[in-house]
């Protein structure tokens, strides 16, 4: 395992300075790289502001200063004099294959034969971002969710070519890494496949409430009804689709549209809403009115027509398709990540005693729906996954 003392993070934007910010309270040096000055000013800003808060709140132990902890970040633009004496490199530029591959062969040329080369990438092979960079079996993936201090999950995925070494090195790191909000987190990808494991866990909801919304929309059902339906969670799914942004669902609807099946194709009415301009929250206007701030909910009526156990049988499914395909190696990491990256409870507790149950209701939906996706798996059918709880 490399020992690691320096860490370069590459992408100075929303993910990179919340790295570089916990970087620096586990007492690496961190040198912070962007494209302009300018990024770089505001990442600085940003990160003190927020280590001198967790200075305030006593959260950064015993003598340790915010200021001593910024007298260890250094920047530049120039990626490849950062990397001559880096151990470990974090790369959380933007989500662009092109610009990545350019950063992975810059750092593959440039840094020590012994520095772990790690992407923050969130819908992007690992493989195909290590392809040309010279050194496959040193590149993995690292996958922070968002905001990095106060989310406790990190992702470590193993692409086809990387070593042994550069996974433990990288499980090693990001569970050096503190989490503001609870104990940090560490799930091992062992496959690199869309969405690793929390992500692709909670995708193929989406198939669902699609077809709920524009099945809504048909029968004039008002979406505070569908939110009621699903009023035992913080924000229902109109709501959160909302506030989350109507792009970002496109975006990646269809990108599991490409990747998975195309039952992830996008409805008609997230597809009329992005195309009409009203992306939620941030435009003011999507299934809500945004305008006056968050909107006021009536949920007092449940339409009736969103079932949360659906929901659930859906997560269990795409779970045990998680360990069908290899990409865990046990269900309690399936839900004990997506408890540190959601904040939310996975399904397989729930679902050892309802599997049966579920897996019938599954088979009724894709009768309902058409969506040949949502059809239970074999593991889950069978049962097989009470078997592989580690
Ligand atoms: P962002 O747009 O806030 O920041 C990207 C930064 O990279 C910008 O400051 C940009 O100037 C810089 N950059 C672009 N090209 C560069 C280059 N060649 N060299 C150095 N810096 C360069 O993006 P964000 O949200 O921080 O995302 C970064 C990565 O993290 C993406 O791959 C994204 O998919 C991933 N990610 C994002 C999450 C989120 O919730 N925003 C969650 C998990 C992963």
């Amino acid at each position: 395992m490399v020992d690691v003392k320096n860490i370069v993070v590459v992408g100075s934007g929303l993910m990179g300075n919340g790295i570089a910010q916990v970087s620096l309270m586990a007492g690496y040096n961190v040198t912070l790289v962007d494209i302009k000055d300018e990024f770089l000013d505001k990442a600085f800003t940003n990160i003190e502001k927020g280590l001198k808060k967790s200075e305030s709140k006593g959260q950064l132990g015993e003598g340790v200063t915010a200021d001593a902890l910024m007298a260890k970040l250094k920047r530049t633009l120039d990626l490849a004099s950062a990397v001559k004496d880096a151990d470990y490199t974090i790369e959380a530029v933007v989500e662009n294959m092109k610009v990545k591959k350019e950063v992975f062969k810059k750092m593959a040329e440039n840094s020590p034969a012994h520095c772990i080369l790690a992407t923050n990438t969130s819908t992007m092979s690992i493989t195909e971002i290590a392809k040309d960079c010279g050194r496959p079996e040193d590149v993995i993936g690292m996958h922070f969710f968002n905001p990095v201090p106060l989310m406790r999950c990190i992702e470590i995925i193993a692409g086809e070519k990387s070593s042994d070494e550069a996974m433990e090195t990288g499980m090693a790191v990001a569970g050096s890494l503190p989490c503001l909000r609870g104990k940090r987190y560490v799930a091992k990808v062992l496959k690199d496949r869309p969405g690793f494991i929390v992500n692709r866990l909670n995708a193929p909801a989406q198939i669902y409430l699609n077809w709920i919304f524009d099945k809504a929309a048909e029968q004039g059902i008002p979406w505070e009804q569908i939110d009621a339906d699903a009023s035992v969670m913080p924000m229902g799914p109109c709501e959160l689709t909302d506030f989350t942004g109507i792009d970002t669902a496109i975006h990646v609807e269809n990108y599991y549209t490409e990747t998975l099946s195309p039952d992830f194709k996008p409805g008609k009415v997230l597809t009329e809403m992005y195309k009409s301009g009203n992306l939620g929250a941030k435009k003011g206007k999507g299934f809500y009115d945004w305008s006056a701030g968050r909107p006021k909910i009536d949920k007092s009526k449940k339409a009736g027509l969103l079932k949360l156990e659906n929901m659930m049988a859906i997560l269990l499914n795409e779970g045990c398709r998680i360990l069908e395909e290899g990409i865990a190696s046990g269900y309690k990491i399936i839900d004990d990540a997506n408890m540190a990256g959601m904040n939310s409870p996975g399904p397989f507790g729930a679902g050892k005693n309802n599997y049966e149950a579920w897996s019938k209701l599954l088979e009724d939906l894709v009768d309902e729906t058409g969506k040949e996706y949502l059809r239970p798996c074999e593991l889950m059918k069978s049962g097989g996954f009470i078997k592989m709880r580690k």
